[in-house]
């Protein structure tokens, strides 16, 4: 595996341009010729007609239903669970080209930095399996195998999960290895003194790898009641445990899109499910589930089965799972929340009741809106005035952040049902978030939408029709209205790039603050007949300009009227009378 440069961004403009992205998306799911697109039926929710739209000419997909939208590569992004690179590989491979990649004078990331991560990546591989040769050679590592044993956990089980041993006699690593290097994995510690000690000693230990396979940590468990009892590698340039879970790739090795993925607290409660057939169980590191864990995993799967102690701190565990999931529920994608008998771990429980036992308890798994709404209602009395309205104050703030879909709909359904709130009715559908640039919310006929807006979706639409702009000598200066600044900033992006279409105006924005406007900007119905887009675009841009001319104008003759203008308001005045 080699750590390579950046993808040149010429490169990934011309990939754009080479594919067709009908062609790409009609091999991976049939496309259907409705008029001037190609409609299929949604592959990222469930849907009975199609409502699923790719359009040759702004090469881009569209879902009507779920909003979910974007060019080639984000559709191969989204289809495939791939990240970004892993995308515009399989684009290049579509089309039969190697993807270039940058050489370290271009490269934002010195090649040194790269060439450092490659022998981080190397040693912990190195040292992975010297810990395995340690377990299994070594006298002193027979009391691990003793332990595995007593924990009933295989020898084939073990060397799946590349278990190993970490001497307490820490030195012969630096024998084998280089000092600093160890450092920079977090196998060497240093103390106040700046002494370097072995980190992990007399422990069993677990290799973290990532999702690609590449060992980026490890956990160290004691063989006694010795604490602490787990320890975990720090933060590294390979490792975050904000990011990482264990267990995915020996998950993703079995399977690569399971129908759902069971995340469990800890080590051995993964080892002891796989070791018993259950396959998909990942396990956070000791910390918290963020974001970018429920990001990555719903990649793998639409279903996150939360499994948590039944005791007060799994609870609190689960609430907190809970608010960190809310705002990235989208339709399609679903979180249960499972809690154990008492006294149970995933680990103990199917030892105890065995496979079937165990996925008779995943069945019993609440949906996220079940135990979001049973959290409110078991501490609350419903029956009373006071109490329903506490219901409407303390769950309204969650449902609020929902993105946009019909499960928030019926969330909010479901609190009006059970709070008797008629006026929720109301919240649900002006909490509906836009970008402040553009406030409506439905797309308005084409005659009463703002001029600036219906210009902006003209040239996001059509970016070739930038060329009718840069001939006019428009002076933005001094002219206003909301949302000018995204209004000229996006006009010179599309200046600076020259975009042939909107599937590449959109690459420029990636991961930008501004990619949910130009998303939402390229979808909207603007209603000209083919070819009529010059004639449109001349007619609105003329109107938009004659409009914040006059009013930019009117605003200052009242003023002069009134308090008067400075000298800059003056020459401005004069400019905008010639201009007209
Ligand atoms: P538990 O204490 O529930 O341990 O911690 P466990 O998984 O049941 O472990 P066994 O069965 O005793 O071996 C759950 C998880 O919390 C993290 C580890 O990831 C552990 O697997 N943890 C726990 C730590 O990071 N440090 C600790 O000291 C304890
Ligand atoms: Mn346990």
């Amino acid at each position: 595996m080699n750590v390579s440069g950046r993808i040149p961004r010429e490169f990934i403009n011309e990939l754009l341009v080479r594919v067709d992205i009908v062609d790409l998306i009609d091999s991976h799911l049939p496309l259907k010729k409705t008029g001037a697109n190609y409609v299929a039926r949604c592959p990222f929710h469930t849907e009975k007609s199609p409502s699923f739209s790719v359009s040759r000419n702004k090469q881009m997909f569209h879902c009507f239903g779920c909003g979910a939208s974007g060019n080639a590569i984000g559709f191969l992004m989204d289809f495939n669970h791939l990240d970004f690179v892993e995308a515009v590989e399989d684009l290049a491979a579509f089309i039969g080209v190697d993807v270039p990649r940058e050489t370290a004078t271009y490269s934002q990331q010195p090649a040194q930095k790269k060439n450092d991560l490659t022998n981080l990546y190397a040693l912990m591989e190195q040292v992975a399996t010297f810990y395995v040769q340690q377990l299994r050679n070594s006298c002193e590592g027979k009391k691990a195998v003793d332990y595995l044993k007593a924990r009933g956990i295989s020898g084939d089980c073990a060397s799946d999960f590349m278990l190993g041993y970490a001497p307490v006699h820490w030195k012969p690593l630096l024998e084998q290895f280089d000092s600093k290097t160890l450092m920079d994995c977090g196998l060497l510690g240093s103390s106040d003194n700046g002494e370097a000690y072995g980190r992990f000693r007399g422990r069993l230990m677990f290799p973290i790898r990532n999702r690609r396979g590449r060992i980026v940590g490890f956990g160290g468990r004691v063989l006694d009641d010795s604490l602490p009892k787990y320890l975990n590698s720090p933060e590294t340039a390979l490792f975050s445990k904000g990011k990482e879970v264990y267990g995915l790739y020996e998950l993703l090795e079995k399977s690569s899109k399971p129908p759902r993925i069971l995340i469990v607290e800890g080590y051995m409660d993964v080892i002891a499910l796989t070791q018993f057939g259950i396959h998909h169980a990942v396990a956070v590191l000791g910390t918290a589930t963020s974001r970018d864990h429920l990001d990555l995993l719903f990649r793998f799967s639409s279903e996150l089965v939360f499994c948590f102690d039944g005791d007060k701190a799994g609870q609190t565990a689960a609430w907190r799972v809970m608010e960190s999931a809310f705002s990235s529920l989208k339709d399609g994608r679903q979180i249960r929340i499972m809690l154990l008998p008492p006294q149970h771990d995933p680990d103990s429980l199917i030892r105890e009741r065995g496979l079937n036992g165990f996925t008779e308890q995943i069945q019993t798994a609440l949906p996220l809106s079940d135990y979001f709404f049973g959290h409110f209602t078991s501490a609350l009395n419903l029956s009373e005035t006071e109490g329903r309205a506490q219901l409407v104050s303390e769950a309204k703030p969650y449902l609020e952040k929902l993105p946009d879909s019909v499960f928030k709909e019926m969330m909010f359904a479901r609190l009006k049902e059970l709070s008797g709130f008629g006026a929720l009715d109301v919240l649900a559908t002006t909490t509906t978030h836009s970008p402040k640039a553009t406030p409506q919310k439905r797309p308005e006929p084409s005659g009463r939408m703002p001029l600036q807006r219906r210009t902006l979706a003209l040239l996001i639409q059509h970016p070739e029709l930038i060329s009718i702009l840069e001939q006019r000598d428009i002076v933005w200066d001094g002219l206003k209205f909301d949302g000018i600044e995204t209004f000229r900033r996006i006009l010179q992006v599309i200046l600076d790039e020259k975009p042939t279409n909107t599937g590449i105006l959109l690459e420029y924005y990636r991961n930008h603050e501004d990619e949910r406007i130009i998303k939402l900007l390229s979808d909207l119905q603007l209603g000209i007949p083919e070819g009529g887009e010059i004639a449109d675009f001349s007619g609105t841009l003329d109107k938009l300009v004659e409009t914040l001319t006059k009013a930019e104008r009117r605003r200052l003759l009242d003023k002069l009227e009134t308090e008067g203008l400075t000298q800059q308001e003056k020459e401005q005045l004069q400019n905008l009378s010639k201009a007209k």
